[in-house]
């Protein structure tokens, strides 16, 4: 029955499509104050845009809060609404496609637009073994993250130096 196989195409065309808009080299810096001081402790102070709103507001609640990647994070409901707020108004709608994490919490590092950005990059790391930062280690490889520039001319793997396109 191949004409049952049209359905699932346009899909995947449509996921490839929206993965990739034209400004997602230059997201900006984070600007709300609280959500700079209170998620910025431990890593980078990643850009709304990164994720989409579905996958802000899972990682928001106080279960998640709770059991955030290993760690605990304590947070006053004032706060919590407020950073939750703020992520999901300025959340991405091209990753809106992205099916929900099948266990734990969503990552960026597994959103369809940014295996698609870092595919090249896969299979470098999988035929030369290189030792490369891990992927979520942002600042690694993209000096200006925490402006939210991520322009690939900017990119320096440690080890590989300028990448060349
Ligand atoms: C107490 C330290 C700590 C604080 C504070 C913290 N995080 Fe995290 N976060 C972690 C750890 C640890 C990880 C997992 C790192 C890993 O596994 O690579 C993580 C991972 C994440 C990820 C997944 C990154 C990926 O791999 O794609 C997101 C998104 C995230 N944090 C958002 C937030 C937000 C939003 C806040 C503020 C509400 C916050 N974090 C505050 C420790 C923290
Ligand atoms: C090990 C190095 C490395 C790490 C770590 C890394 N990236 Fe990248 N990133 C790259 C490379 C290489 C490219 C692709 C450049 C190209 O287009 O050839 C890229 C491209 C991108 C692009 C697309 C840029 C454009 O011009 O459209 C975005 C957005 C991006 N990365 C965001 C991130 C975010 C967010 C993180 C952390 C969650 C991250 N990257 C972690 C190396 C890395």
């Amino acid at each position: 029955m191949p004409q049952r196989i049209t359905p699932m195409f346009a899909l995947l065309a449509l996921t490839l499509t929206s993965a990739a808009p034209a400004d997602d080299d230059r997201l900006g810096a984070v600007t709300d104050p609280t959500t700079r001081a209170v998620c910025g402790d431990c890593h980078l102070v990643y850009q709304p845009a990164l994720l989409s709103a579905r996958d802000w507001r899972q990682i928001m609640t106080p279960q998640s809060l709770a059991a955030h990647y290993g760690e605990t994070l304590e947070l006053d409901e004032t706060r919590r609404l407020a950073i939750s707020d703020y992520l999901q108004a300025n959340a991405t709608v091209s990753a809106r496609l992205d099916p929900p994490p099948t266990s734990g919490l969503p990552r960026i590092t597994e959103t369809t637009a940014f295996r698609h950005e870092h595919a090249e990059l896969a299979r470098l790391q999988d035929s030369a073994g290189q030792a490369i930062p891990a992927l979520g280690d942002c600042l690694g490889c993209h000096p200006r993250a925490e402006s939210g520039i991520y322009e690939d001319d900017e990119v320096r793997i440690p080890g590989l130096g300028h990448w060349r396109d």
